[in-house]
């Protein structure tokens, strides 16, 4: 962009939307030459494997885990396609959405030199892995609302800013990010936006996914460590174009799921309607519990969640978090965080434990 466009008042640059994804990304990675592993190489048919040093004898355990892994998962994938609506090719699996986080900081941010926007308060991991990777973090913090700041968020822009980390429903705060916002940021917002729907299954609200063929800047990420109850297994999921899954491919480490996650998922994945009704269980409980915790005299405020947790207001949270601790109920103070002073964060529980919380809570003063 010439100087000419430059506003000579403020020094911004107007908003020029999306720009090309490629232009995004960092120039090492567009040349760099992705490790070949021994089951990317060879797609004929194949009846022995000498090919990847493996022990050929097979291994202690009963399943036979001597063999490498698909690095592409795709049978996982094609699972996933059906029930998300997406193809298969469209779909990147990373070692929990953690890794996507950290992949997506590798391909488009130059250490140092480049910057992403975060919207506090939200996830921790977004600012973790900005400062592992050496990139610069703007903050633009939510609304009292907690909704997005769209204005705030264009105006931190500048000509090096790469990602905005947009989380909805936002974990800590529990609600979900205005669809309008959203949608004015992925048609103004220049560099690429990851949209983390890490508690979609519990939302009101419908997913980015279905809007990935508008938007070509949009990264959707899931997880399978929520509503789907397969938090150990590690498997984050990341939805995005062609053009953006290639890159991710590229810069993967080869074999980053392992075969038990794979074929434990795979198992799991057939069972969407246990975890549809752990679903509207969990709603269930969570309007119970908004219900029960307003009762009590040292709770001001419980927020409305479209996730798993609520945040609630508290008159002292850090005090009430040590009772709850020493009678070995753990929840997570929030109080640290921007416009969550004296907030607490709790995870729905099964009702046992949700009532074991309440009767807690009526023994504290
Ligand atoms: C918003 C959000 N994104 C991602 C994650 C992590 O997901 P994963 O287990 O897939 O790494 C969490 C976990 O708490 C989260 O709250």
């Amino acid at each position: 962009m010439s100087n000419k466009d430059t506003n000579p008042q403020t020094g911004k640059q107007p908003f020029i939307g999306p720009r090309d994804i490629i232009a995004l990304v960092r120039e090492n990675i567009l040349n760099l030459t992705p490790y070949s592993s021994a089951r990317h190489e060879f797609t004929g048919k194949a009846s022995v494997l000498l090919d990847a040093n493996e022990n050929a004898y097979g291994s202690p355990l009963e399943d036979n885990f001597n063999r490498y892994p698909d690095p592409y998962q795709w049978q996982l994938k094609f699972q996933l396609a059906k029930i998300k609506g997406v193809p298969a090719e469209n779909i990147f699996v990373g070692n929990g959405s953690d890794e996507v986080i950290d992949l997506a900081y590798r391909i488009f941010c130059d250490p140092v030199k480049d910057n992403v926007i975060i919207c506090p308060p939200t996830y921790g991991m977004y600012e973790v892995s900005a400062n592992i990777n050496n990139v610069g973090i703007k903050k633009v913090n939510l609304t009292s609302e907690f909704q997005l700041d769209v204005q705030g968020i264009l105006d931190a822009v500048d000509a090096n800013t790469k990602l905005l980390f947009i989380c909805s429903p936002n974990n800590p705060t529990g609600n979900n990010m205005n669809r309008a916002d959203v949608e004015t940021l992925l048609n103004n917002f220049p560099g690429v936006i990851l949209i983390d729907e890490a508690y979609i299954n519990y939302s009101r609200q419908k997913t980015f996914i279905q809007e990935l063929t508008e938007y070509p800047n949009l990264i959707v990420m899931q997880t399978l460590s929520k509503a789907w109850g397969l938090a150990a297994l590690r498997l984050g999921l990341c939805f995005a174009s062609l053009e953006i899954i290639d890159l991710f491919n590229k810069v993967k480490p080869p074999y980053n799921i392992n075969e038990a996650s794979q074929e434990l998922a795979l198992e799991a994945l057939a069972n969407t309607e246990q975890v549809n009704n752990w679903i509207k269980e969990v709603v269930t409980q969570k309007t119970a519990l908004t219900k029960e915790l307003g009762k009590f005299s040292f709770v001001e405020k419980v927020h409305t969640s479209d996730a798993n947790f609520l945040l609630v207001k508290v008159k002292d949270a850090t005090r009430l978090y040590d009772f709850l601790a020493k009678h070995e109920i753990v929840v997570r103070n929030r109080t640290r965080d921007v416009l969550c002073e004296n907030c607490l964060r709790i995870t729905l529980g099964t009702p046992e434990e949700n009532l074991q919380l309440i009767n807690l809570l009526k023994r504290y003063a």
